[in-house]
């Protein structure tokens, strides 16, 4: 782990280079001489408090210049950090059972009995603390610097998906935050190095499963479904996905993890609602068999469009079914079944302090009727890092890691 801070050596060393570099921060530190000269019987507190202003914006300067790279999340409730907490939508994660293997033993807003797959990827690159939501008021001043989560339970590619959810953060508005997101950096440390700081981030993109299960397949003959047959209407998504990750690319997203979708017929949830003999439901697994490669043709192409690797696809289905066709490999006693929730593989509802809890969640897949246990999400990660090119196209975060480690 990081200290918060770099060592107060670096700092001086620091402090001497921006004032040949940052005009800004130039002008602040004339502006506390100026106090010192002035004045006399105000002037020592002054001068001093303005130095420890001038101080912090150095830290911020140095932070953003060399150190750890920073990270952005995007997408839904798989990778969300909490954002819904602060909006009036019924998708949320805000209260107990959920977070009760999170340090701290409380729901934070995420989807999991503790971390998730963000969480996991903060660990991973090495940073200071996990991404916060945008959302969330302490994300200020110098934790700016350490990325942000703009992910919301419910949304999808569509901007109609999880219409029932009402009041969350489309894909759309994630991006716009993103630019203000970059503006309100700029303001602390200049626009040259909040270049630099997004153009060296790692992104994360989550997208996909929602237009399936809260959208094409949320009722029978839902719109989206009388409109489409399953073949176009995963065209049609995945041309809208190509214009959003073109979009990501263009406001700064130079290292890009855009996961699949998992195995979406084999959820607890499904398995409740669609299976006769827990075998997986057909239909929608046939939508993530179509989804899935022409999400890898799209990155290609966008790949050889750049003419960089910008994006990288993640594999979910393949790392899911890998728990689903073999859990004692795992270590799971079932893939199945929920360790939270009710009814048939305590897949129907919701995860609510009423419902059943199995003792042990680190020997279930599934925490929820949707989502991965903790457990199941640090095995995810392992893959991202670790994994031969059936898992990530077309290198693993290990490859990109040292690879952007050389670059500099
Ligand atoms: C979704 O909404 C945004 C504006 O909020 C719009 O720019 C975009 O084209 C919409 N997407 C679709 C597929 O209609
Ligand atoms: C992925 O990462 C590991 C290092 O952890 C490396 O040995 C391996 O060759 C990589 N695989 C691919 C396909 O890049």
């Amino acid at each position: 782990m990081h200290g918060h801070y770099n060592n107060i050596y670096q700092l001086n060393i620091y402090l001497c280079g921006c004032l040949n570099s940052s005009h800004y921060i130039y002008n602040l530190i004339s502006s506390c001489s100026s106090i010192f000269s002035s004045s006399k019987s105000m002037a020592t507190s002054m001068a001093l408090a303005c130095y420890i202003v001038v101080l912090g914006i150095s830290m911020l300067g140095l932070r953003g210049a060399e150190a750890q790279r920073a990270f952005f999340v995007f997408g839904d409730s798989l990778v969300d950090n909490g954002n819904n907490n602060y909006l009036a939508t019924s998708a949320r994660a805000d209260s107990p059972p959920y977070g009760i293997d999170y340090p701290t033993g409380r729901a934070t807003g995420r989807f999991s009995n503790g971390l998730n797959i963000p969480d996991f990827i903060s660990q991973a690159i090495g940073a200071s603390e996990s991404t916060l939501p945008y959302l969330d008021p302490e994300l200020n001043g110098e934790r700016l610097l350490v990325g942000a989560n703009f992910a919301s339970a419910g949304i999808g590619i569509l901007n109609d998906t999880g219409i029932q959810f009402v009041n969350i953060i489309r894909i759309f508005r994630q991006l716009q935050y993103w630019e203000e997101y970059q503006q309100r950096v700029s303001a602390l440390i200049g626009p040259e190095q909040t270049q630099s700081l997004i153009e060296g981030a790692l992104v994360l993109i989550t997208l996909g499963g929602n237009d399936f299960v809260n959208n094409y397949y949320l009722v029978p003959y839902s719109a989206r479904s009388r409109q489409y047959n399953l073949p176009d209407y995963v065209k049609y998504i995945i041309s809208e996905y190509k214009k959003i990750l073109r979009r990501l690319y263009e406001i700064g997203a130079r290292r890009v993890l855009v996961t699949g979708t998992g195995p979406l017929g084999c959820v607890p949830a499904e398995l409740a609602q669609r299976s006769v003999n827990g075998e997986c439901s057909a239909e929608l697994q046939r939508a993530a068999a179509l989804f899935n490669p022409q999400l890898v043709q799209i990155i290609r192409e966008l790949n050889s469009e750049i003419g960089s690797d910008v994006f990288v696809a993640v594999n979910t289905q393949q790392m899911h079914v890998d728990f689903i066709s073999n859990p004692q490999r795992y270590g799971f006693v079932t893939s199945k079944v929920a360790c939270c929730g009710q009814g048939r593989y305590n897949g129907i509802g919701l995860c609510t302090v009423a419902s059943n809890l199995c003792p042990d969640r680190s020997v279930y897949a599934f925490w929820d009727p949707f989502h991965p246990s903790e457990r199941a999400n640090s095995l995810i990660v392992q893959q991202i890092l670790s994994g031969t090119s059936d898992y990530m196209y077309p290198m693993n975060l290990s490859t990109i890691l040292a690879m952007d480690s050389k670059k500099n």
